[in-house]
């Protein structure tokens, strides 16, 4: 078998070296954002600090810009800055895994790494299997596959999969994705003392349970994690109705907080809040890093009809990872906040002082860099708002009597513009956006908000325009690494 891996690896490689020269001309490659060095990537997993790195797999198919047996591409960073793109740590390569390596994560335990991730499974009549497997590296970066550790539970259909994995007191816990038999989404809990042996704990939560109604068919991408005293699942929910302006993107990334009962497997939790209100972000998975912090990575895009358009797709490659972002928690709500590290990227501050504009009259255009983080401070707004118009492509439209927040963009695929708004309970006092060659991430207040999103500016287009009514401080800072 260790053959097949090799020759799959080493297709993928050949994969890389031959549209390298194109992938990397494309001029909507991202300047600081983990992307497929060919082909198409979805979900971050394995999210950890190992032995003095961290580490970021991906989901990763390198033969297509479409889903298909995935691999986990391999990153690792010192810094959270600069990264390194390393060999692929999975490759589908056997019985159990044959159709993907899928999403997972990673635990550390007597100086190894174990992975764990879903073995995929398809056969020619269209059947499905699930296997989630173990995978163990003493160094991080060579993996050797243990197999199958866990089948899927009575009561389930073969939409099982995502295995999170994390310790509490003297025991391991997972929660894996689910569909019931009654196709309803769900997270299903299993206990271990030895990472190899999981006992089935019984479902946590899902559509129907804990007084949540209906909610999804299948739950994708689940993950547990303690912050400020609080535990949450983080869940990524298939099947929700849009109603008004949540959920509007066809699958949702949110979160329920509330209290785990890890014998009787119960969760006590309030309702789903979803992460992010902008139109590309799914599968976040989070860490805790040695600094004591909890950080998170999304996927910035979303499996939907307008993906096989992305402009990238001609230059062979789709889709990339968000910026790491650091979760803190209050009353309940996470916030999402940029990590320090993130101030290294920046160059050649530009401070434009304080700004008034009045009236939606003239309004303030300044020549930026397609990389920039862009900060509005102390933000006092009149009546009517304010508008920031970024490179001619999308904008961010604040509406003070409405309590609104609204982002608009060209759909590439129709051509048309398209919307994503939120509700602010307590006014807009800050703006932080980090704007990559194509695509934007809005942190609202402290990262009460955030709003991802991909967009496809002419790359001739230079400026950001800001108009409306409104008063505050203005910097910005050209972006880059110096590698
Ligand atoms: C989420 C997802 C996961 C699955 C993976 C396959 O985007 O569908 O449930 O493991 O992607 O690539």
């Amino acid at each position: 078998m260790a053959n097949h891996k090799e020759g799959l690896i080493e297709l993928a490689k050949k994969k890389t070296e031959h549209f390298s020269a194109e992938v990397k001309s494309d001029p909507y490659r991202l300047a600081f954002h983990l992307m497929p060095p060919v082909g198409l990537l979805n979900d971050p997993n394995g999210l950890v600090y190992f032995k003095g790195q961290y580490h970021v797999f991906f989901q990763w198919n390198p033969f297509d810009t479409a889903h298909g047996a995935k691999f986990w591409g391999h990153y690792t960073s010192p810094d959270l800055l600069n990264w390194k793109e390393e060999v692929p740590a999975l490759a589908p390569e056997e019985w159990y895994d044959r159709n993907g390596c899928y999403s997972g994560s990673a635990a550390v335990s007597d100086e190894k790494l174990y992975l764990f991730y879903t073995g995929n499974v398809k056969s020619e009549d269209g059947t499905r299997e699930s296997h989630q497997c173990l995978a163990v590296s003493d160094d991080g970066i060579h993996f050797e596959k243990y197999g199958p550790v866990l089948e899927v539970p009575p009561g389930y259909t073969t939409h099982f999969r995502d295995p999170k994995v994390w310790r509490e007191g003297e025991r391991w816990y997972m929660v894996v994705g689910a569909q019931t038999a009654e196709e309803k989404g769900a997270a299903v809990l299993f206990a271990s003392d030895d990472l190899y042996h999981w006992d089935l704990a019984g479902p946590i939560a899902g559509a129907g349970m804990n007084g949540l109604g209906e909610f999804g068919y299948m739950w994708e991408c689940p993950d547990f994690i303690r912050l400020n005293g609080r535990e949450l699942l983080l869940v990524s929910p298939q099947g929700l109705e849009a109603q008004g302006h949540l959920y509007n993107n066809i699958f949702q990334s949110g979160y329920f907080a509330g209290t785990l009962d890890y014998d009787k497997a119960r969760f006590q939790h309030g309702p789903f809040i979803e992460l992010d209100r902008g139109f590309d972000f799914y599968a976040p998975q989070t860490f805790r890093d040695p600094k004591g912090r909890t950080i998170l990575f999304g996927w910035m895009g979303i499996t939907d009809e307008a993906e096989a358009s992305q402009p990238t797709v001609k230059s062979h490659w789709v889709h990339a990872l968000t910026i790491p972002r650091e979760l803190k928690e209050k009353d309940g709500r996470i916030l999402q906040i940029p990590p320090e590290e993130l101030e290294g990227l920046r160059r050649n501050r530009r401070e434009c002082g304080q700004i008034a504009l009045s009236a939606f009259k003239g309004g303030l255009e300044e020549a930026v860099s397609r990389e920039s983080e862009i900060m509005l401070d102390s933000i006092e707004s009149g009546r009517k708002g304010f508008e920031i118009h970024f490179r001619d492509e999308a904008v961010l439209q604040y509406d003070p009597e409405a309590e609104s927040i609204r982002l608009v963009r060209r759909n590439w695929k129709t051509d048309k513009p398209e919307t994503r708004v939120c509700m602010l309970n307590q006014g807009l006092n800050r703006l932080r956006i980090y704007m990559d060659t194509s695509s934007l991430e809005i942190f609202v207040n402290d990262g009460e908000e955030v709003f991802t999103s991909r967009f496809f500016p002419s790359p001739e287009a230079g400026t950001i325009r800001l108009i409306g009514d409104a008063a505050f401080t203005l910097s910005i800072w050209d972006l880059g690494l110096t590698l």
